[in-house]
C-alpha cells in the first residue's frame, strides 16, 4: 500500500472563545525522564514544569504528556517571540489574558488535521472493514483525539457509502474544547477538502457561500463530540466496533503513547479494529492480543 507523506502543519482557522474551566484530578503519570539538578538547565526545567501545570489548571491541556524536547524548544521560542522569555512572567500573563492563552494554545498544541486524511485508510475502512462489521447490525466508531472533526465526519461518509442501512454512530473524543466546539459545527476549509474524492465530498458536504464546506445534516446525525482526555476518562469496556486513534500519539511520550493504545484496545469489542496513524505502531500487538490485517491497522482477537 502506498500512503502520501506525511501532512505539513498549516495554519488553523480562527477558534472560538473558550471558558477557563478547572481542570479533573490526574492520574499517576510515568516516571519522567531524570532532569539535571545544577544550573541554569535545572531553573529552566522547573520554570517549564511549572508552567505546564499552570495551563493544565487554566483549561485542561497537558503538555507534559508531548515528548518533552520538542515541546519545550516550542514553547520558549513562541514565549522568546512574545517578548516574556521568562516563563514565570510569561504564565502570569497567561494567567490574566484569555486571548494570549488561545494564542499560545495554537502555537503549542498540535490540532491539524482534514478531510480524508491518508485515504488508503479510509479505503480499507469502506473495501474491507465496514463490510465486514454490517453482521453487526449496528455500529459504533470512536475518533480518539477527534480535533475539529475532519477524520469524524470522513467516516461517516464513508459509512454512508459503503452501509447506508446500517445505524453507525460515531464518537468525537478531544482534550481541547475549542476543537470540540469546532468540530460540532461540521465546517471545514477549502484546505480541508483538499484530498477529498471529489464526487464523495460533493455528495456530503455543502459548499459554503463564502467558502469551504458544510457537512450535510444526515452526516451530522451519526457523529457526537465530547471534550475529554484520554489517558484519563473512564474507558468503557468492548463498546466500540472500530477505534480510530490516529496522529494523536505521536508527540507523546512513549509510556504515555503505550498508556493509551492498551486502553483503545480495551474499548474495542472482540474483532473490532484499531486504526493508527502512518508513522504509528502499537509497541506490543500480541500481548495487547492483536494481529495486524492491514498496515497501520489492527484487530482484536
Ligand atoms: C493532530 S490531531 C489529530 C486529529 C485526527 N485524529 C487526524 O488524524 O487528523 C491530535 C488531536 O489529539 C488531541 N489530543 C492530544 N492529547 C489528547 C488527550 N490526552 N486526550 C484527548 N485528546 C488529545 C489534540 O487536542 C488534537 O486535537
Amino acid at each position: 500500500m502506498t500512503l502520501p507523506p506525511r501532512t505539513p502543519l498549516t495554519p488553523r482557522a480562527p477558534l472560538t472563545p473558550r471558558a477557563a474551566t478547572p481542570a479533573p484530578p490526574r492520574p499517576a503519570r510515568p516516571a519522567a525522564p531524570a532532569r539535571p539538578t545544577v544550573g541554569t538547565a535545572s531553573l529552566k526545567a522547573d520554570d517549564f514544569t511549572a508552567l505546564c501545570e499552570l495551563v493544565r489548571s487554566l483549561c485542561g491541556v497537558d503538555l507534559l504528556q508531548y515528548k518533552r524536547n520538542q515541546m519545550e524548544r516550542r514553547v520558549r521560542t513562541w514565549t522568546e517571540r512574545r517578548g516574556t522569555p521568562d516563563l514565570a512572567e510569561y504564565g502570569k500573563i497567561l494567567r490574566k489574558d484569555s486571548e494570549e492563552l488561545d494564542a499560545f494554545l495554537d502555537r503549542v498544541t498540535i490540532n491539524v488535521s482534514h478531510l480524508w486524511r491518508h485515504e488508503d485508510q479510509f479505503d480499507v475502512l469502506r473495501k474491507q472493514i465496514l463490510p465486514q462489521l454490517a453482521e453487526r447490525k449496528r455500529l459504533k466508531i470512536w475518533s480518539a483525539g477527534s480535533s475539529y472533526g475532519a477524520e469524524a465526519y470522513t467516516i461517516a461518509a464513508v459509512a454512508r457509502e459503503t452501509i447506508p442501512n446500517i445505524p453507525v454512530e460515531i464518537v468525537g473524543t478531544d482534550l481541547d474544547k475549542r476543537m470540540v466546539a469546532r468540530a460540532r459545527e461540521g465546517y471545514f476549509t477549502a484546505e480541508d477538502a483538499r484530498t477529498s474524492p471529489k464526487a464523495l465530498l460533493t455528495k456530503h458536504f455543502e459548499p459554503r457561500p463564502e467558502g469551504g464546506w458544510q457537512a450535510k445534516p444526515e452526516l451530522k446525525r451519526m457523529v457526537r463530540f465530547e471534550n475529554g482526555d484520554l489517558l484519563r476518562m473512564a474507558v468503557p469496556s468492548a463498546r466500540y466496533d472500530v477505534v480510530f486513534c490516529r496522529n494523536t500519539v505521536i508527540y507523546f511520550t512513549e509510556e504515555v503513547r503505550d498508556a493509551l493504545h492498551e486502553r483503545l484496545v480495551k474499548a474495542l469489542s472482540p474483532g473490532g479494529y484499531l486504526v493508527v496513524g502512518t508513522s504509528e505502531r502499537v509497541s506490543d500487538p500480541k500481548g495487547l492480543g492483536l494481529t495486524s490485517p492491514f498496515h497501520f491497522i489492527y484487530q482484536k482477537s
